[in-house]
């Protein structure tokens, strides 16, 4: 396949993340990221449902509690999809770009999108694909990481290394740390050298490119980890009870 975006590190580690994700084990989305989804879910009962970037799909099993019509997915990721046909029989999927995708225009109710767009740097480009293949009246719903933790900046103070966003104190202003309004390019390292490629911006910026593109944005919230992760992991419910990790839009056509 041939596609400008990039597919990233998800091709190499799909088997690993879907063993992950169905055992719980990634904590960002088991007590942060899809808790708020799930708070943010309009009716789905008898919907065409499309999930966007949707990986290994392992979000197929919590939509199809609700009744759609029909779930589809796609990833740009030929790996995801091969696990996530193997695995979720019942849908519907296809390798592909958001940024040109192979549907017909208003082919979907509700279209749900988990931290994919911000891998796309063209997020205005993505918007109009998206709004053409919403049916009229129907819904999006897409999470991408928040800058207060993505927009950080690492550094080191009395042996120990901060993500800090801000400035000097008392400074002339030279001395800024991170980016937080800045629609820029992070490259995130995780465990076993896994790299992500991510475009972050602030709440504003989705705001007005959704606005731009005709979307009614109808909610939008800051993720905040669930008491249930207290106790698992205290101190990953301590950090991100209080800050926030995700944020998510819920948008209409
Ligand atoms: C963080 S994963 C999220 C997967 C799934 N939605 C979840 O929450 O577990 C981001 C996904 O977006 C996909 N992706 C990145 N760029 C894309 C593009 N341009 N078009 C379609 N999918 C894309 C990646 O391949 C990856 O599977």
């Amino acid at each position: 396949m041939d596609f400008n975006n990039k597919v990233n590190d998800y091709d190499k580690f799909a088997e690993k993340r879907h063993y992950e994700v169905t055992n719980g084990m990634k904590k960002s989305l088991r007590f942060v990221e899809k808790p708020m989804m799930i708070s943010m879910l309009p009716n789905l009962e008898g919907k065409r449902i499309l999930m966007l970037g949707c990986g290994t799909a392992e979000e197929s099993e919590l939509l199809s509690k609700y009744n759609p019509k029909k779930i589809t997915g796609i990833d740009i990721s030929e790996k995801s999809i091969a696990v996530a046909r193997e695995s979720y029989p019942n849908c519907d999927f296809y390798v592909g770009d958001m940024l040109k995708l192979p549907f017909k225009d208003n082919d979907f109710d509700f279209i749900f999108s988990s931290l994919a767009i911000s891998h796309v740097e063209d997020k205005d480009r993505a918007f109009k694909e998206l709004y053409r293949v919403l049916d009229n009246g129907g819904q999006l719903l897409f999470s991408v990481g928040h800058p207060i933790r993505f927009a950080t900046e690492k550094i080191d103070y009395n042996n120990t290394s901060y993500h800090v966003i801000g400035f000097e104190a008392g400074n002339d202003g030279n001395h800024i740390l991170g980016n937080y309004m800045s629609h820029t390019k992070q490259v995130n390292y995780f465990k076993d050298n896994e790299v992500l490629e991510e475009f972050i911006a602030p709440p504003s910026y989705f705001f007005e490119t959704l606005i731009k593109n005709s979307f009614v944005v109808e909610n939008f919230k800051e993720s905040r980890c669930i008491d249930e992760c207290k106790e698992v992991d205290e101190a990953y419910y301590n950090r991100f009870h209080e800050l926030p990790q995700f944020m998510a839009f819920l948008a209409k056509k």
